[in-house]
């Protein structure tokens, strides 16, 4: 042997992987973190417990900032090609885990999720990461080691409801459903790396039921459940208030942007075919800033000292748009979130006048939140609007619509509810009384 013949071994480790091999795997990753993100938020709306209800619009949003970054990178490694509309040999894995979206229950879902769909993408993630190449495949490293870490933390958090969920609740239906579930993944071979999941028909497991829009979201028990969460949306002599009065309304109206939470997640799913993956990315973010804020509330009435059976939790918004179409639900969540967008540094300078810093701070973040969403919400009813303007109207129209809906609702109002809200709203005031005295 010569020079000329003899070739020193190019047969290292980190070689497994070209190119184009590692764009297949990634974009195959895409394509599932895309279905989990949008059967899990099909199910927000439909979630009963509050911790629960906002832990998924937590984890969507993590996995949409990997999904992008992953569907960024294939584009990176397939330069110039930015084909990446389909699912194509992947379809199956999608199909497979589209199927959260027609888990039976609560408790089967989260099962699911927790003991299915995440760890296997998980295990995807973890084996990539072992043979893939850390020099040149470093920018996939960064975003992926960190998507393993937060799937583990979504695992646990997930398995900790599971096991304070009922156990008596876990009926037999739901044990197979999720199992039933997990063998349609493995009959595709899992999550794979390397190869194209094993072609197999996707059939769902016996009492599957598609997650259908409620015309009244589930709602945690532990809250005082109401329409309307304060006397003055429905009683035009009581004042929105100030100081004391103020700071309750501001926490309450916080909590009660649990709507938009579950909005959100009604809107991502909903338009996921009609929109591009733009769309899904931008409305994950939206429903978890809404989630946010919701906490910000719910975090100060308890710091303050106030149980859940008290404090009023609301539907009318979400019931407003009963037998609208989705891109209501997207112009009530545009309009009415970012109507007070002007009255934030207003509130936020009130609150800090009264020495009230954590109200502030929330309102603070709250503003730089809702500017975000005003693009959002711009942005994307044009797109609609663009895109078949007989089935989705301009923007004035769906503002108009909106803003009959919710009028409608309140003219609604019965004498009933009215007295009932304004009791629980003094009984608040009283309350907060007492405890400013006992501080
Ligand atoms: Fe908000
Ligand atoms: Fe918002």
């Amino acid at each position: 042997m010569d020079a000329a013949t003899a070739y020193l071994s190019g047969d290292q480790p980190r070689a497994r992987w070209k190119r184009l091999d590692t764009a297949q795997i990634l974009k195959r990753f895409f394509f599932c973190e895309r279905a989990v993100i949008v059967n899990a938020s099909r199910w927000i709306p439909h979630l009963a417990r509050i911790e629960v209800k906002v832990a998924i619009p937590l984890l969507c949003w993590q996995n949409a900032e990997t999904a992008n970054a992953l569907r960024q990178r294939v584009f990176e490694l397939r330069f110039p090609s930015r084909l990446m509309e389909h699912e194509g040999a992947d379809k199956p894995l999608a199909d497979a885990l589209s199927l959260l979206g027609m888990a039976p229950s609560e408790r089967a879902f989260i099962g699911a999720l927790a003991d299915v769909a995440l760890p296997a993408i998980h295990d995807a993630y973890s084996e990539f990461l072992a043979f893939s190449d850390p020099l040149a495949d470093a920018p996939t490293y960064r975003f992926l080691e960190l998507s393993v870490r937060e799937k583990r933390q979504q695992i646990a958090t997930l398995r900790k409801f599971l096991a304070e969920m009922d156990q008596e609740k876990a009926e037999g239906v739901d044990r197979a459903w999720v199992d039933s579930f997990n063998q349609q993944l493995k009959e595709l071979g899992g999550i794979p790396t390397d190869r194209a999941p094993d072609p197999h028909a996707v059939t769902p497991p016996p009492s599957s039921a598609p997650r259908e829009v409620p015309d009244k979201p589930v709602r945690d028990t532990r809250y005082w459940a109401c329409r309307f969460y304060w006397p003055d949306i429905i009683c035009a002599d009581f004042p929105y208030g100030t100081g004391l009065r103020l700071q309750l309304r501001s926490a309450v109206s916080h909590l009660n942007e649990i709507w938009a939470v579950e909005h959100g997640g009604i809107i991502l799913s909903e338009f996921a075919d009609v929109l591009p993956w733009e769309w899904v990315y931008d409305a994950a973010r939206w429903t978890y800033d809404e989630s946010r804020h919701c906490l910000m509330g719910k975090m100060r009435l308890e710091e303050w000292g106030f149980s859940a059976q008290e404090i009023p939790l609301g539907t009318y918004i979400y019931e407003s748009a009963k037998g609208g179409a989705p891109i209501d639900r997207l112009g009530m969540l545009y309009f009415f979130e970012t109507k007070n967008i002007g009255r934030k540094p207003e509130r936020a300078a009130a609150f800090k006048e009264i020495g009230d810093a954590v109200s502030e701070h929330d309102m603070d973040f709250d503003w730089a939140d809702e500017t975000i969403h005003a693009s959002y919400g711009n942005r994307w009813l044009r797109v609609l609007h663009e895109l078949d303007g007989q089935r989705f109207p301009a923007a004035d129209e769906v503002r108009q619509r909106c803003e009959r809906m919710v009028s409608e609702m309140i003219a609604q109002a019965s004498e009933d509810e009215r007295k009932a809200i304004t009791s629980q709203a003094e009984h608040l005031i009283a309350r907060a009384m007492q405890l400013t005295n006992s501080n």
